[in-house]
């Protein structure tokens, strides 16, 4: 295998991080095609640990190179910081380990003020990390982005910073009623970051091409997972990205070729932050239990986390829309020694029982089947797994119709059992 991408497979937090960490170290490249510092990837390495946001999980072997790519929106503030932090954790961050598509859109400061006031005081809450993720894309999309490499020059992000501030101005005096920074204020202030982030920049594109010719070993790392993406998700409860494989090839590019597997990580069960619909969400003390043992809280917002039962007509759904080709089935040691687990195994929709969801489906109709599931109480201290687990994996594996690769039972990477080889 050459090239392999790490997809979440439910509402984000599925446990990415440590994993993408492990196979990165095989890794010659690993990529991030999509979202920005909404991500939130924990990794403990011994005694430390280490958030990241916005840099790739290979950025911790000295071997491997870390790429972002132009799908990517990029916020230099944010990554200013997260460079600090890391450093201070003793990790080296050179030009060299981490190339940076000078093609990313930026997250400005208005964005960041326009996805905060819309939360604070619009209709629809969809309970964004708050971050400027969703205007930043906005921009893209309606092609007003102002773009890593203008950070370089300081007349070229006047005029776009004016031209956007047009617009966005009558929203902050006239709506929002907010103080803003004037075109020339930010312009200076991403003018001097840009001096910082300059010599991270070049063609990302061109240096993947080269890579999977030289049959290099790549990862794409997704941020979020499938039910968050823009087109698959359960809009308008979603992230703006195209957080499934698909996103690899427009974000990241892949020029003429396939990802070879996709991994999809999938808790043991379900949680979700923010607002949004959510069908086996739990409301009981033991949903409150899940989240107490799995240490349930955002790493980027610190926001909790709501829990529920493992959904396999969402999952059968992002293994379709994502091709996942075998998942990883994390912090199954959270559900050990817990009476009375469920797994969904069906929804009652419409009069009809289905077996997975479809993008658009109304998942607050959806009543879900809940098979009531033995209790497991494995201390994951030697290689057997009680037979009681092995029939969840297998109830899982029979419900989305492909394997349990990984098995994973704690945050340090020895809590990491493979049950499929990767690279
Ligand atoms: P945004 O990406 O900040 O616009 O947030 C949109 C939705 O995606 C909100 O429900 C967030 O809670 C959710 N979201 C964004 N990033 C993550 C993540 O890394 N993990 C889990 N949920 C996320």
């Amino acid at each position: 295998m050459q090239s392999l991408a790490i997809i979440g497979s439910q509402w984000g937090d599925e446990g990415k991080g440590k994993i993408t960490d492990l196979l990165g170290q095989k890794c010659d490249l690993v990529v991030r095609f999509q979202g920005g510092n909404n991500a939130g990837h924990t990794i403990i390495v011994g005694d430390k640990k280490i958030v990241l946001h916005l840099i790739p999980s290979g950025i911790l072997h000295d071997h491997c190179e870390s790429i972002v790519g132009h799908g990517v929106v990029f916020d230099p503030r944010a990554f200013k910081k997260e460079l600090e932090d890391i450093s201070k954790s003793g990790v080296d961050i050179t030009p060299k380990k981490l190339k940076i598509s000078s093609n990313c859109s930026v997250i400005t400061y208005y964005n960041r003020l326009l996805d905060g006031q819309r939360e604070e005081k619009g209709t629809v809450k969809i309970g964004t990390t708050g971050k400027g993720i969703g205007p930043a894309y906005e921009d893209k999309t309606s092609r007003k982005s102002i773009k890593l490499k203008d950070l370089l020059d300081k007349e070229v992000l006047i005029t776009k910073l004016r031209d956007n501030l047009v617009e966005k101005e009558v929203l902050f005096k006239h709506l929002y009623n907010v103080e803003y920074p004037s075109a020339e204020q930010e312009a200076e202030e991403l003018f001097e970051l840009g001096k910082l982030i300059g010599p991270f920049l070049c063609d990302t594109f061109s240096l993947i091409d080269q890579a999977v010719t030289q049959n290099k070993k790549i990862l794409y790392e997704g941020a979020q997972g499938v039910l968050l993406d823009v087109d698959y998700g359960s809009y308008p409860f979603v992230t703006s990205s195209s957080t499934s494989a698909g996103g690899i090839y427009t974000g990241a590019g892949l020029p003429g070729k396939y990802v070879d597997e996709v991994l999809g990580i999938t808790k043991a069960y379900t949680t979700r932050v923010g607002e949004g619909p959510f069908p086996t969400e739990l409301f009981t003390e033991l949903g409150d239990t899940i989240q107490k043992i799995g240490n349930e809280f955002g790493a980027t917002t610190g926001r909790k986390r709501r829990c529920g039962w493992l959904d396999l007509p969402l999952l059968k759904y992002a293994v379709k829309a994502s091709n996942i080709t075998s998942i990883a089935l994390t912090k199954v040691d959270v559900l050990s020694g817990l009476e009375g687990i469920k797994v969904c195994t069906g929804y009652r929709y419409k009069g009809e029982i289905i077996d997975c969801a479809y993008p658009g489906i109304d998942l607050t109709a959806v009543e879900p089947v809940l098979h009531d599931v033995p209790a497991f109480k494995d201390d994951f201290k030697g290689d057997d797994l009680s037979e009681e687990l092995k029939s969840y994996i297998k109830l899982v594996e029979d419900g989305i119709g492909i394997k349990v690769g990984i098995l994973a039972y704690g945050p340090e990477r020895s809590e990491i059992k493979f049950i499929k080889d990767f690279f």
